[in-house]
């Protein structure tokens, strides 16, 4: 047993689909979620239209068109020597309308073209295969994942990919950030996950939300069932959104308050890691009537399709205090969370917390004891150019390097296992949660505002020779 970064460990970035591609009727791709998406700002939230509308503008649209820069924006990526690239499968590339037979042909070749081109340089491919980029025609003719021929067309699409890219791809996760839908107050979050789109006070948004989880977790074990008849070499991994959550003080209501929320937020990964929902999800099921269709198929179904790998965003924490008027409150929403005076925030608002990210690997780890990777974390910041052309981006590489201190601290003092580290928007994209530009996590600078203006070129910011520096020295330096 060796406790340090191992020197096969998959250092990278990490994408999606919809953030960056951009190209959104090319080669036949269908409409999606993020095309119907419109640009918010900070607090103000996106709207989600039924169609694309005409007066309307859609960031995603065009995005930074990595559709068609992919091979120059991957030269700069193993120019910073990653090892590993993870990006989604656009859905509505490979199925238009998502409830197809037949996959589009001309999508497919873009993803050959695109993972051959990472081979070229040595970088494997992480794949997610739904991204918050569920086809539109599904929201709109079956509402979404409240319908359980869902998980049809999911491990469908899912096999389709899984056979084409048999040979190129062999880690991959199936839903990214699935249990931000615990927060099913907010349209965004419920939306993204599993294209319900509710108002953020509808009654039954609850129900619904527990429902569509339930069918995207048995999708989820089905594809992995499926992968691992295809090429049993495959790493098929789940992927959530972690931010640990803190009691506001030592108050054994706070306390409680915090862990009862935890199992709230995470449950998702018992399923997926072992198979079963928790004894504490059953119980809240049955005390609040929230019996869902789950068959015993079904959970046979889940005990057969446990994953291999836990993959995970990590960008912040968050602190919660208890509810005196009702001590059986344990949502996890805004209205629960309270500031955290000894941790400073982004200027979007997001606690910068580098110990959290030690605090979720040992959770993690003691809770579900599978290899972990890290697949999003960074610092969503204003970047400016200076007066000599350059970008000095040194608060992001504060950021980034207190916290892979952290990862280093958690994989060599408290023994986790990480097997990889793809920092969030390697090269700046649209934001999910805004719509904008201007939130920049990239190493490379892309030149395109909020309004979507800009040449697109592409310039590489400070940061891009530090973590080059980082990469080659397998996180030793870095100074
Ligand atoms: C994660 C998502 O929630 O956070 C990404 O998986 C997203 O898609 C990232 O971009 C950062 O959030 P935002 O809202 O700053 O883009």
């Amino acid at each position: 047993m060796t406790f340090s970064i191992p020197k096969d460990f998959l250092w990278g970035g990490a994408v999606a689909a919809h953030q960056l591609e951009g190209a959104w009727q090319a080669g036949g791709k269908g409409v999606s979620l993020a095309d119907v998406m419109t640009a918010g700002a900070n607090g103000i939230p996106r709207q989600i239209t039924a169609e694309v509308e005409p007066d309307k503008f859609y960031p995603n649209h065009e995005a930074i068109d990595f559709y068609h820069h992919y091979k120059a924006d991957l030269k700069l990526f193993a120019e910073m020597g990653f090892k590993c690239f993870r990006t989604s499968i656009a859905w509505t590339r490979i199925f238009p309308l998502g409830d197809e037979q037949e996959p589009n042909e001309a999508g497919l070749r873009f993803y050959d073209d695109l993972f051959a081109e990472c081979h070229k340089y040595g970088i494997e491919p992480v794949i997610t295969l739904s991204h918050f980029e569920i086809p539109n025609h599904l929201i709109r003719k079956y509402g979404g994942w409240r319908d359980r021929r869902l998980i049809d067309f999911f491990v469908h699409f899912a096999t389709v990919v899984f056979k084409r890219y048999r040979k190129q791809v062999k880690y991959w996760m199936t839903f990214n950030e699935i249990n931000n839908q615990t927060n099913y107050k907010e349209q965004f979050l419920l939306a993204t996950d599993s294209g319900l789109v509710l108002d953020a006070d509808d009654p039954q948004s609850e129900a619904l939300m527990y429902q569509a989880a339930h069918y995207e977790l048995v999708a989820s074990a089905l594809a992995v069932k499926v992968g691992r008849q295809i090429n049993p070499d495959f790493k098929l991994g789940c992927m959530l959104n972690v931010s640990p959550l803190y009691p506001a003080t030592c108050k054994p209501a706070d306390a409680f308050q915090a862990l009862k929320a935890m199992q709230r937020r995470y449950w998702f990964a018992d399923v997926q890691t072992l198979g079963k929902y928790p004894r504490h999800m059953e119980a809240f099921f049955k005390a609040n009537g929230l019996r869902a269709d789950i068959t015993l198929e079904d959970r046979i179904v889940l005990e057969e399709g446990t994953v291999d790998y836990l993959g995970f965003s990590y960008y912040n924490s968050l602190t919660v205090a208890a509810q005196s008027d009702n001590p059986e409150y344990h949502f996890v929403g805004p209205e629960a969370a309270v500031a955290n005076s000894y941790l400073a925030t982004s200027d979007w608002g997001w606690p910068i917390d580098p110990l959290g990210l030690r605090y979720s690997l040992n959770w993690l780890a003691d809770h579900y004891h599978k290899p972990l990777m890290i697949v999003e974390n960074g610092l969503g910041a204003r970047d400016e150019i200076a007066a000599d052309g350059q970008i000095h981006d040194d608060y992001r590489i504060a950021y980034l390097r207190a916290h892979i201190q952290a990862m280093k601290t958690a994989i060599e003092k408290d023994g986790v296992e990480v097997i990889g580290y793809t920092p969030w928007g390697c090269i700046d994209l649209v934001s999910a949660g805004t719509g904008q530009m201007s939130k920049r996590y990239g190493f490379i600078y892309v030149d395109r505002d909020d309004q979507g203006n800009g040449s697109l070129a592409r310039m590489k910011k400070d940061s891009f020779y530090w973590y080059q520096k980082v990469i080659k020295s397998n996180g030793q330096d870095l100074s």
